[in-house]
């Protein structure tokens, strides 16, 4: 059989609104046209009405390769993007090793590349071995596949390094992306300090260990500019820096992670490791806050912090379980069901915060785009109407670690195109 060079998208809904049809060009990976079908191609999926995003881009992953290949590697954790409805995912620093040097950068960069389900876009750590102490070569990096900086799981807490890391970042155009967390108030910290955690015995990491990093950060961008981006806001007080910010013209970007909007500190009552994350689960009053901060674009994107990890370090005491959860093949799903389902936005919000403003954000040319003719078919198909239940065994990812296990959604990502190409197709499965 000759390789097919055209691909129709029959009876689709472009971001949940009306029914059309797609046909695209598989040499150039781009939409050829829009509307007059349905399409005669070399293959045609009929798409049953369901709703087609722009690919989904995530700023915030960890694959864990190089060093921990028994949790995720470039392959699954790419695996476990195209089953999300990923196209592109920035896969952080904090391997081992760290990725501080140019070549490690380019290596993550090819194997993604010569994987093909994702593109996986390396990030660069902003010191030396994440030591907080000297910092990394941000130009070399930057001039090898480096759009974005960052020592997340550590903060960087000095402050005459931040600026110095800010004016760097500046000078070459890259994002510097903060994991804020004050290391000196949460020392064995492992649940957000309040009601919950002092009844269950845990050590609290209270709001002010991250607000206080925010609110330095925010001040800085004031005055020395960049790309400032803040990781995973996780306290009502932060959406209220950020507020104050967006408000005095700060140019500075955030994330906030789908466990942060649905889940809450009484998940740990079980004493569940897969509930332990850094920020940690908050209370009530965070998540309605970073719920509003989003649908009004005090917060600019949902990203995972897809952070895997293996059951020897997850289904042990609470206290002595790593920090970090599973989160590319349910945020789609979180997201829905947060937003979508409760009609408090539409998929063209969705479209906004999961692929739109990540792609703006890091400068992607060929992501987040419209699904419009002569644009890229980096696509997503969701089925709103498909009941389906977490399970961390079922994933694509190596670990199994996921907040969600038995919950129930009702969306559900069913096909996923990189430039035309099919990465993922749930009837496939
Ligand atoms: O929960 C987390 N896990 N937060 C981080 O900042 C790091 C991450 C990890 O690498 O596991
Ligand atoms: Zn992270």
């Amino acid at each position: 059989m000759s390789t097919p060079k055209t691909l129709a998208l029959n009876n689709v809904r472009p971001y949940g609104e009306d029914a059309t049809n797609l046909l695209i060009d598989l040499e150039s990976g781009v939409i050829e046209a829009i509307n007059s079908g349905p399409f005669e191609a070399d293959e045609v999926v009929d798409c049953e009405g369901h709703v087609l995003l722009p690919g989904l881009v995530d700023m915030h992953v960890h694959l864990r390769e190089p060093g921990r290949e028994d949790t995720e590697t470039i392959a699954t954790g790419s695996d476990a993007a195209a089953k999300g409805g990923f196209t592109a995912v920035f896969t952080m620093a904090n391997t081992q090793p760290v990725i501080d040097q140019p070549f490690l950068a380019e290596a993550v960069w090819e194997k993604g590349q010569t994987y093909g389900k994702c593109d996986v876009y390396p990030v660069g750590s902003i010191t030396k071995g994440l030591e907080g102490e000297e910092l990394t070569e941000i130009g070399l990096l930057a001039r090898n596949h480096v759009r974005m900086f960052s020592d997340d799981g550590k903060c960087v807490n000095d402050p005459q390094l931040m600026r110095r890391a800010i004016e760097y970042a500046k000078a070459h155009n890259v994002v510097l992306a903060q994991h804020a967390e004050d290391h000196r108030m949460t020392a064995g910290a492992v649940a957000h300090e309040g009601e919950n955690a002092a009844r269950l015995g845990l050590r609290g990491w209270p709001r002010v260990a991250e607000e206080s990093i925010v609110a330095r950060d925010l001040i800085m961008t004031r005055d020395y500019g960049g790309r400032y981006h803040l990781c995973h806001a996780s306290t009502e007080g932060t959406v209220q820096l950020l507020r104050w910010a967006k408000e005095q013209g700060i140019a500075a970007s955030a994330e906030v992670t789908p466990h942060h909007l649905l889940l809450t500190d009484e998940k740990l009552v079980t004493y569940d490791g897969n509930f332990r994350v850094n920020p940690p689960l908050r209370e009530d009053r965070d998540t309605v806050a970073l719920r509003e901060a989003l649908l009004d674009g005090t917060i600019d994107v949902v990203a995972t912090d897809h952070a895997p990890h293996g059951s020897e370090d997850k289904c042990v005491e609470f206290e002595h379980a790593k920090p970090g959860m599973l989160g590319l093949e349910t945020s789609l799903a979180v997201v829905h069901q947060v937003f979508v389902e409760p009609g408090l936005a539409d998929w063209r919000f969705v479209a906004k915060v999961m692929s739109e403003r990540p792609a703006e954000i890091m400068q992607l040319e060929d992501q987040g785009r419209p699904i419009a003719v002569g644009e890229p078919a980096n696509l997503t198909l969701v089925d709103p109407e498909h009941a389906w239940t977490a399970s961390g065994e079922a994933m694509a990812s190596k670990a199994s670690n996921t907040p969600y296990e038995g919950m129930d959604f009702n969306a559900k990502v069913v096909a996923t195109w990189l430039r035309g190409t099919q990465t993922y197709a749930l009837d496939k499965e």
